[in-house]
């Protein structure tokens, strides 16, 4: 494995390593259950670019440890932007970034997901989840809305029933529901999720490229409609961001005592 570190990648709290044709995304900031930080989001946007951009790579393999995937989007730097008045840039260039990415994405979810940490894999092709598992997406109870073009792609994934509970209610579901409604391919046990996604990855790697290129584009359809989307998200989200209810929401996970 080629660790590129230093090249690409000013934050330790990301790792970027190239297997061969897959590279390798990994949150790694596991104090805080990888909740993404604005230097993470750049980290990341800058690795997904990078893969677009490489010959070499066919295949990105984004993966979390083995308690946590990603917690969402940090709640700190939230509240920051609460009080700034604006959404955080490098947020809105992953986004973008995500979107775009041309590669096809797996993930290995060897842990919990939640927020941005559970719609970023409505952009991934292929998941593996850990039995143990779960995916939250509490946007309404911080007095948010979904983000990352999941309240088109949600639906589209699993239809507006389950999107609703899961996007809305804020209701989790456990790896085996995940499955069941067509967010994840495979649940294996928790020792074994980065092996399966990385030979999904692989396999994917050892196909034609130019053939799951055109293929990926058709099966996700226009491009354009999901960054409107994204945008649009992001518009109602900063203002949402600046009401009391995010507020109240943010200080008091901020300042709750366990
Ligand atoms: N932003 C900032 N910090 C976060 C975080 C987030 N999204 N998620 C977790 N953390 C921090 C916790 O504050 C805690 O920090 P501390 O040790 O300095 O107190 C640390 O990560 C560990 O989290 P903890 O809550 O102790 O772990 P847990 O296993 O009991 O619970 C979660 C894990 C993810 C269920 C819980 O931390 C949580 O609900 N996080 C918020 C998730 C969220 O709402 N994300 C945004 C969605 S839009």
């Amino acid at each position: 494995m080629t660790d590129q570190g230093d090249q690409t990648n000013p934050t330790d709290q990301v790792a970027i390593a190239d297997d061969g044709p897959v590279r390798v995304i990994r949150f790694n900031r596991p104090e805080k259950k990888n909740a993404l930080t604005q230097p993470m989001y750049a980290a990341i946007t800058r690795a997904l670019r990078e893969a677009n951009d490489s010959a070499a790579i066919r295949c990105v393999l984004l993966a979390g440890g083995s308690g946590a995937f990603c917690a969402g989007a940090d709640i700190g730097e939230f509240l920051e932007s609460a009080q700034s008045g604006g959404m955080r840039p490098m947020t809105v260039e992953f986004l973008h970034a995500l979107a775009k990415t041309e590669k096809p994405l797996v993930a290995a979810v060897g842990g919990l997901a939640v927020g941005i940490g559970t719609t970023m894999l409505l952009h991934c092709d292929y998941v593996v989840a850990a039995t143990a598992a779960t995916f939250a997406t509490p946007f309404t109870r911080l007095g948010l809305l979904p983000e990352a073009g999941s309240s088109l792609l949600g639906p589209r994934r699993m239809g507006h029933a389950r999107a609703f509970a899961l996007l809305v209610m804020g209701r989790p579901l456990t790896a085996a529901a995940a499955k069941e409604a067509g967010l994840v391919n495979e649940v294996v046990e928790a020792a074994l999720v980065e092996e399966t996604a990385m030979a999904a990855a692989r396999e994917i790697a050892a196909l034609p490229a130019g053939a799951v290129a055109q293929s990926r584009a058709l099966l996700r359809g226009e491009l354009d409609e999901v960054v409107r989307r994204i945008d649009t998200e992001l518009m109602v989200f900063r203002e949402r961001l600046q009401s009391d209810e995010a507020r109240a929401a943010f200080t008091a996970f901020l300042s709750r005592r366990k």
